[in-house]
């Protein structure tokens, strides 16, 4: 290392030194000398998760048996879990429910809207969604006999009439990790008489939400990203109060029932946002939920957002000073509308990602030509970014992404 480099890393040291988050890393167990880019894929494991999930299985499971339904208040785990969720996108716990696949949570979801707005005839949703929100809300459209309308994802109001009944937009894009004015098109829904249904799987956890503030009528998000609950934890749901009672959602499963234990013939709905429920709850996935959720005790969003721009724009900055253009950042330059991801675009992206992988800089590759890279607020620091670029900037020049054995053709995810 030159004197030059010595005295930029130490400078990246000094960022994370005046850090509010920068205690929070050691509520995570990181590998070492990893250097991990990739919350926005699978969040790191918090610390507390694997003594509590191993107390669940040996006691609560293995002795207690069924009796942790009750001993261990199973039954209330899901909700308990919500109510931690809550304050992290602006919401009270009582408007969120926790408990099946982001893809199932939407589909529920997104058709218990519809019906709330009979007579119009319209779903809108951004092309450049993530492609599960695309084919759920086309199978939604399709059983309720609605139009599937794409907006331009750079002005979704000017797709919003009075036909349409919901309005579906992921609130940070998972390709670029731009990221909408939640307030600005909400109100434009609103003002079209529509109602407004986020995907906040790129935003939980990472950039501050503010569902009640800015009236949100839905919400859906995964909790194995920012939130860190673990591969395939169960995703959340709000439902902002006022649409709690007359909620007509197409998975009318026991667990959402008023009385489940009452095994009624007839169906009659949980009140408030319980009534989201369908089956039996995930226990094992909602205790590591539960344990991870934990890490983010005493966490300020206002420090979540103001370390996550730091991030991100250091990396841009040392991206831009040291490889003179040879990726392309895609993600907004501009604050206000970045997420906690940088996105470069590359003809050999898949090549660029796993020659840094190799160098032990994990990020990851999404078709056709981008690498992304994520900045978990509360475990990545700014010497990460800056490790990151050299081996990035080592990748370029040495051009090892053009490497046979980085074959994009090789590629699984
Ligand atoms: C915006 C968005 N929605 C949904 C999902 C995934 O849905 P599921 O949890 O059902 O796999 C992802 C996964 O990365 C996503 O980025």
């Amino acid at each position: 290392m030159t004197t030059e480099t010595t005295g930029a890393r130490e400078e990246a040291r000094a960022r994370d030194e005046a850090s509010p988050l920068g205690e929070c890393r050691d509520r995570f167990l990181l590998p070492e000398g990893m250097v991990y880019l990739d919350g926005n894929s699978l969040g790191a494991l918090p610390r507390g998760v694997p003594d509590r999930v191993s107390r669940a299985v040996t006691e609560e499971w293995g002795r207690r048996l069924i009796a942790s339904w009750n001993d261990a208040d199973w039954i209330n785990l899901s909700r308990r879990v919500a109510d931690k969720i809550g304050p992290l996108i602006g919401a009270k716990g009582a408007d969120v429910h926790v408990g099946d696949s982001t893809s199932v949570t939407l589909f529920k979801t997104l058709a218990a809207a519809c019906r709330l707005r009979p007579g119009r005839t319209a779903i809108v949703i951004e092309p450049s969604t993530f492609p599960t929100d695309g084919y759920v809300a086309a199978g939604v459209a399709r059983l309720l006999g609605l139009e599937l309308r794409w907006c331009d994802p750079e002005d979704p109001a000017r797709a919003v009439d009075e036909d349409v009944a919901v309005v579906c937009l992921t609130h940070v894009d998972f390709r670029t990790g731009a990221m909408y004015d939640m307030g600005a098109v909400t109100r434009a829904a609103h003002d079209a008489g529509a109602l407004m249904l986020w995907d906040l799987c790129h935003s939980a956890g990472a950039v501050p939400v503010e569902l009640a503030e800015h009236e949100v009528d839905f919400a859906v998000g995964c909790t194995y990203k920012y939130l860190n609950g673990g591969p395939g934890s169960p995703a959340f749901v709000y439902v902002a109060p006022e649409h709690h009672g007359a909620l007509d959602q197409p998975i009318t499963g026991w667990m959402g029932h008023a009385h489940p234990f009452d095994m009624d013939r007839d169906y009659l709905p949980a009140p408030g946002v319980t009534r989201m429920a369908s089956g039996t709850p995930p226990i094992l996935a909602l205790t590591a939920l539960d344990a991870a959720l934990d890490a983010f005790d005493g966490v300020d969003q206002a420090d979540i957002r103001a370390t996550s721009l730091s991030l991100t724009g250091y990396f841009i900055e040392l991206v831009d000073a040291r490889l003179d253009a040879a990726l392309e950042v895609i993600t907004p330059r501009g604050p206000a509308l970045r997420g906690s991801q940088v996105s470069l675009r590359h003809d050999h992206a898949y090549g660029v990602v796993q020659a840094l992988i190799d160098r032990g800089v994990v990020g990851d590759f999404r078709t056709p030509d981008v690498a992304r890279f994520g900045f978990a607020p509360m475990y990545v620091r700014h010497v990460d970014v800056y490790d990151a670029v050299e081996q990035l900037v080592a990748v370029v020049k040495r051009e090892e992404f053009a490497s046979p054995s980085y074959d994009v053709r090789n590629a699984v995810t």
